[in-house]
């Protein structure tokens, strides 16, 4: 595995042309050459290495990419870049599951595109992302293609979502085609285990499609949509991941705010109270439930959503929902304050419940820590300027890619709500076979946030002037050292698309509940001897009509494919 991720790399450096240098490479942020890439081996020496279960002092001794040897006090030959861990921790660079880099949005682009966006992350300790690609005109094909363009300038590895904004005879198979892009093996399915029959499986691809419950008139799809992409998704074994908010409600409250006269960045959270944001969570939880599929609910802001969430939890529900760091430490009383940028660089989606005590104390619970994301979704002040007038044209958006990981540190580890090892929790593992993905974390050391020394092209940060405990101060990724001494070196060119296996976790019981369902029918022909369970590989066959009095059958997927699931990318799928 290992070597062929070595070999993807150097195609991807000798077959991608590279880009034009963005601006965050000429103005001498990050080194953007090809030559003087750092060592391949590298020797972090006396740190303690955190793990999801435990910590340990140990050195830890990288060769081409790839973790060789955790142990105490390994020797090695002169030749070696040494770097001192002691007293520091080191960890698996994190994962941002929930970025948008180079996105047409609001009728602009996000200012961070695949590089300036993968730097950013890169200084903060985040190695690797996954954004989400939009549909071109609703083609995901097109989509996909659009972004794979975008992505050549990538200095880390990254992996995609798509969205889903419309729905015709098209889409439910380009949604197999994305759940079956990437490498083809032949597997076992164990399905028909032990007659052992290979098969050709769908693995390795696009295997999460977000729908957008808002923004009217542009992303924004209807319950019809989300049932049938919630249909498809379980299908598929992909995750089904909704941003929950009553577009037509939003709409509505909008149109309210105008006419009263509201025109500036108030506005856009006055329109749009927690309570739709309940809303729509809730009723996406049931038409998930009623189709028997798993959810993800991204950028939970309010404590009306978290309720939700809590409940569907409780009652057995695959449910989760997605933190993101803007919703852990900001709320929306800025959006009040009178000088327009200030307010109008915090407009985003749902605004921050400014009862986010309340939103924080129960948060570790109910929400999916493997899985805090961040929403990176910049536009500088120009961008935001585009609604001066009017509040519904301010593109909807902050950032965050960069300072994730010290502001979770500070407010959830720092604080005790959560330990170390939770913190690293299903990202990735040091442990020998692993990709070189860590990072050195000093506990002791301060970080502060400032437009004027981040990574991003924007001119302004949403988390402007905030400070806290902990630093990374170093970043190694894919084995090559691109943070140390506040100094970027990255090359544009060098990330990697990372394809993810459907059927996650959240997959795990589902199959169980359609049998108990069936067997709950109770019609004639419809119980448990009859509710067949069949399995679909690639192509799903044509549904047989229904023999009147019978209740059909239930397409359920068994397949898995724990063996070849890097464990180092097994993060919350
Ligand atoms: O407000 C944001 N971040 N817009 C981007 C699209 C989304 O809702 O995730
Ligand atoms: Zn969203
Ligand atoms: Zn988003």
């Amino acid at each position: 595995m290992a070597h062929l991720r070595s070999l993807i790399l150097l195609l991807s450096i000798s077959l991608w042309p590279l880009p034009g240098l963005s601006q965050f490479c000429e103005s001498g942020n990050g080194y953007c050459g090809l030559e003087n890439v750092s060592p391949s081996k590298i020797l972090i020496k006396g740190g303690t290495v955190v793990n999801a279960d435990h910590q340990e002092v140990a050195d830890v001794y990288v060769e081409d990419g790839v973790i060789v040897a955790v142990r105490p006090n390994i020797k090695v030959p002169d030749g070696v870049r040494i770097l001192d861990a002691i007293g520091r921790l080191v960890m698996p660079g994190g994962i941002d599951p929930h970025t948008h880099l180079a996105m047409e949005f609001m009728g602009t682009e996000t200012i961070d595109n695949f590089f300036s966006g993968q730097g950013a992350a890169l200084a903060g300790g985040t190695t690797m992302h996954i954004d989400f690609v939009i549909p071109v005109n609703g083609s995901l094909s097109k989509g996909y293609e659009s972004y794979l363009e975008k992505a050549k300038s990538s200095c880390m590895d990254y992996g995609f979502h798509m969205a889903i904004t419309k729905w015709d005879d098209i889409v439910p198979k380009e949604m197999e085609t994305m759940v079956q892009k990437g490498l083809y093996f032949p597997l076992i399915n164990i399905n028909t285990f032990p007659k052992l029959e290979l098969i050709k499986p769908s693995i390795l691809g696009i295997n999460s499609f977000k729908f957008f419950m808002a923004y009217k008139g542009s992303l924004m799809i209807s319950d019809e949509l989300l049932l049938e992409g919630l249909k498809k998704c379980k299908s598929l074994g992909a995750l089904a991941m909704v941003h929950a908010e009553n577009g037509d409600a939003v709409f509505e409250g909008q149109k309210r705010m105008i006419q009263l006269g509201i025109t500036g960045p108030e506005g856009h959270a006055l329109s749009r109270p927690p309570v739709l944001e309940g809303e729509a969570t809730a009723r996406a939880i049931r038409l998930a439930s009623f189709v028997n599929a798993p959810l993800y609910v991204v950028h939970v802001m309010s404590s009306d959503a978290m309720e939700e969430i809590a409940r569907a939890q409780k009652s057995g529900q695959n449910v989760i929902g997605e933190p993101v760091v803007s919703g852990l430490v900001l709320d929306d009383s800025v959006l009040w304050n009178p000088d327009f940028i200030t307010a109008a660089k915090q407009v985003c989606h749902e605004s921050p419940d400014k009862s986010k005590r309340a939103w924080k104390s129960t948060s570790s619970s109910i929400i999916n820590w493997n899985s805090q994301g961040t929403d990176h979704c910049t536009f500088n002040s120009k961008q935001k300027s585009l609604g001066i007038d009017d509040f519904r044209k301010i593109p909807n958006g902050v950032n965050g890619i960069e300072e994730r990981m010290h502001i979770v540190w500070d407010t959830m580890v720092e604080s005790g709500q959560i330990s170390a090892t939770d913190y690293v929790r299903v990202t990735r593992a040091i442990r020998e076979g692993s990709d070189a993905d860590i990072i050195i974390f000093n506990p002791n050391s301060t970080f502060h946030i400032s437009a004027h020394s981040h990574h991003s092209r924007s001119d302004t940060n949403v988390y402007e002037g905030r400070s806290g405990k902990g630093k990374v101060e170093v970043t190694i990724a894919g084995g090559r050292i691109v943070w140390e001494n506040e100094e970027l070196k990255v090359v544009p060119g060098s990330g990697n698309f990372i394809s993810m296996p459907p059927f996650n976790y959240l997959y795990h019981g589902i199959q169980k509940a359609d049998e108990n369902y069936f067997a709950s029918l109770k019609a004639p022909g419809c119980g448990k001897k009859t509710a067949k369970l069949k399995t679909e590989t690639i192509r799903p066959k044509k549904p047989k009509p229904k023999k009147p009095g019978t209740c059909g059958s239930v397409t359920v997927f068994v397949f898995r494919y724990p063996w070849i699931t890097d464990p180092n990318r097994h993060m919350y799928i």
